[in-house]
């Protein structure tokens, strides 16, 4: 008898084009993570995630720094919207903020982040850039968890991409973004089977 895994209940946080996003949905649509995305977050109502969640069935809100008085009320409202959705574990994929305690403390240990660098190097934004600035011959992506730092949580996994001597960030980024696009699924589906240790203190 097959036993049935549990579906990991997945919220996304999103800010931009959303490709990670798109597959994680086409991994869970073909069968390969056994997951379901309750709802997409996100911060700008131009994103292009948002066309990625329609097509994909995903419920989408949009959650906007700028209507919210403080920072604490606008993270207060994501963690209404995750905890609304029934939502276990959440996955930033370019979600351009960084979080505090609202969402980290209630979700502590199942919040996870993926970014463009072989982490510790190349934190924070445009690492592909700084990877090129630095003349970095190897860069690549790293899922981690996520805790109150910029890209500091404990590494869960990495993939390894060449820089080339003819690299611009676009040519470099779309390089990585390939590997990003076959590991964030892997990664959300060992934590299904139960593989991946939780960075729960
Ligand atoms: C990716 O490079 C991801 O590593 C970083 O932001 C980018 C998001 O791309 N955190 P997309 O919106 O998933 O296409």
């Amino acid at each position: 008898m097959t036993r049935l895994l549990k579906k990991l209940q997945l919220g996304v946080l999103a800010s931009g084009r959303g490709s990670n996003l798109g597959a994680i949905a086409r991994a869970i649509e073909d069968g390969r993570l056994a997951a379901e995305v309750r709802v997409l977050v996100c911060d700008k109502p131009e994103a292009g995630a948002l066309d990625i969640a329609r097509a994909a069935g995903i419920e989408s809100r949009v959650i906007e720094r700028k209507n919210f008085a403080s920072r604490d009320e606008f993270e207060s409202a994501i963690l209404r919207a995750l905890r609304e959705r029934e939502v276990e574990w959440v996955a930033l994929a370019g979600f351009m903020r960084v979080l505090h305690k609202p969402v980290l403390s209630e979700f502590s240990g199942h919040v996870l982040n993926i970014h463009p660098s072989l982490l510790p190097a190349f934190p924070g934004l445009e690492a592909q850039r700084q990877a090129l600035e630095h003349g970095a011959k190897i860069s690549g992506c790293t899922v981690h968890f996520v805790d109150d730092g910029v890209d500091t949580g404990p590494i869960i996994a990495q993939r390894a991409a060449e820089v080339k001597d003819n690299d611009t960030v676009e040519s470099l980024s779309a390089r990585i973004l390939e590997q990003e696009h076959d590991l964030y699924w892997r990664v959300l589906q060992w934590i299904a089977e139960g593989k991946v240790k939780t960075g729960q203190k």
